[in-house]
């Protein structure tokens, strides 16, 4: 993925604790291919300092609207001819309510008013300063004005409160600003997706489950909100996975559940995939209480889990279902056979010993025009091609 390549990126620091994350952001853009530039206010050099931000830009740090290193003594008009984006995070309170009015009195400010490019606010503050009517007020009119709002996440904060106001992990913001500029394969669709392992309990304490990581479906998710699609819902077993940005998780644990959190987010979904690894039966009857050991062989009785790709792909309204086939052995046509036997458009085969777990994976594309082999590649590398592929099918069905 090498959309950030060459991308000039402007980050704009205010004051917030949360500018040691924004360190670690500006080191993931600059590996990507990055050319970033950063802007710190006042109040942003309190908390991070200038060297930190130019070792890890590899470029000088802006702070000063008079700065003499520029010869035209035009930093707020030269920073921003030619970059592709503006990135404010953390974006304090007091920067909103600037941007908001157009207040121009430092060299942030006058940078964002005269800019020509896409302007990104990742909102960092105490939540009572998020809550507050003129916050919300300030929030609406940025949206308003075309500024894209990242965040804010809820949760501990530097002050020792608890609740909305943290700004997003500089993961997510990384993700955020490279899907800018990813082409909007799946623009206006609704995806739903299902990834991990299901968990059948046994009694309250084991189960039976497998060792799918989620990786694969993860990725899958991630690509297809990087490729714009409108709303992602991606219905996860459990794994240790964080959801990536742009997607609305549902937690599961059988499948079961798995089924009813599916159903529940078809409505209007154009397209289903089903990449989880779901356990073919459960225990018929798991035991209320903590089976205790005996010395006797156990005997288990296992019922059938019903099917969800199958369920999904035989609706009337069924959106475009994409399956995967997980086999040991014969790839080929255990996966065609079950394209087939589901009426699947598309199927994405792979062998257990090369997709299961690890974050590789080789797999073989089947539709109807036949099959389509990927080369060992990285997961996220895998699913930016199954999403262009899906992509194609998608429009040549609306053509
Ligand atoms: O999670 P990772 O470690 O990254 O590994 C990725 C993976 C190997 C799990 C993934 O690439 C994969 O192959 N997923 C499908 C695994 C599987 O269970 O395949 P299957 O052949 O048993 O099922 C066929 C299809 O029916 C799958 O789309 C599956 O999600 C779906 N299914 C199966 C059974 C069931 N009860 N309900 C279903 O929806």
């Amino acid at each position: 993925m090498r959309e950030l390549e060459g991308r000039r990126l402007v980050i704009g620091v205010t004051g917030g604790v949360a500018a040691y994350k924004t360190a670690e952001l500006v080191r993931l853009l600059v590996k990507a291919g990055a050319d970033v530039h950063v802007v710190l206010t006042e109040a942003g050099a309190r908390f991070v300092g200038a060297v930190t931000f130019q070792a890890l830009s590899g470029n000088p740090v802006w702070t000063d609207l008079w700065d003499a290193r520029m010869s035209n003594n035009m930093a707020h008009i030269d920073l921003t001819r030619g970059a592709d984006a503006v990135l404010i995070a953390p974006a304090s309170a007091d920067v909103l309510a600037k941007l908001v009015h157009g207040l121009a009195d430092d060299l942030l400010t006058t940078l964002c008013l005269a800019r020509d490019c896409p302007l990104l606010v990742a909102p960092a503050m105490n939540r009572q300063m998020w809550e507050h009517p003129a916050t919300v007020r300030n929030v609406a009119q940025l949206r308003e004005d075309g500024v894209t709002v990242l965040g804010p996440d809820a949760g501990d904060q530097a002050c020792g409160e608890v609740g909305m106001g943290r700004m997003l992990e500089p993961e997510l913001l990384f993700e955020a600003v490279a899907a800018r500029f990813q082409s909007k394969l799946l623009a206006g669709r609704k995806v739903v997706l299902t990834a991990g392992p299901t968990f059948e309990a046994i009694d309250p304490v084991r189960g039976i489950t497998n060792s799918s990581s989620g990786k694969m479906g993860y990725a899958l998710a991630r690509a297809c909100a990087r490729a714009g699609a409108a709303e992602v819902v991606l219905v996860s077993g459990p794994t240790g996975l964080p959801a990536p940005w742009g997607v609305r998780r549902v937690d599961v644990k059988s499948a079961l559940e798995m089924r009813d959190a599916v159903l529940a987010a078809l409505p209007g979904a154009d397209v289903f995939i089903g990449v989880a690894a779901v356990a073919d039966y459960r225990p018929a009857q798991p035991a209320e209480h903590k089976i205790k050991k005996s010395g006797e062989a156990l005997a288990l009785t296992l019922a059938p889990n019903p099917d969800i790709l199958a369920e999904v792909a035989a609706r009337p309204d069924a959106p475009f279902c994409v399956g995967f086939a997980a086999e040991s052995r014969e790839l080929d046509a255990y996966a065609e056979g079950k394209r087939r036997a589901k009426k699947l458009p598309l199927l994405v085969g792979n062998l257990v010993q090369d997709g299961l777990g690890g974050d590789d994976n080789e797999v073989i594309l089947y539709d109807d025009a036949g099959r389509h082999p990927l080369a060992r590649a990285p997961k996220p590398a895998i699913a930016q091609r199954i999403v262009e592929h899906l992509a194609a099918l998608l429009r040549a069905r609306k053509g």
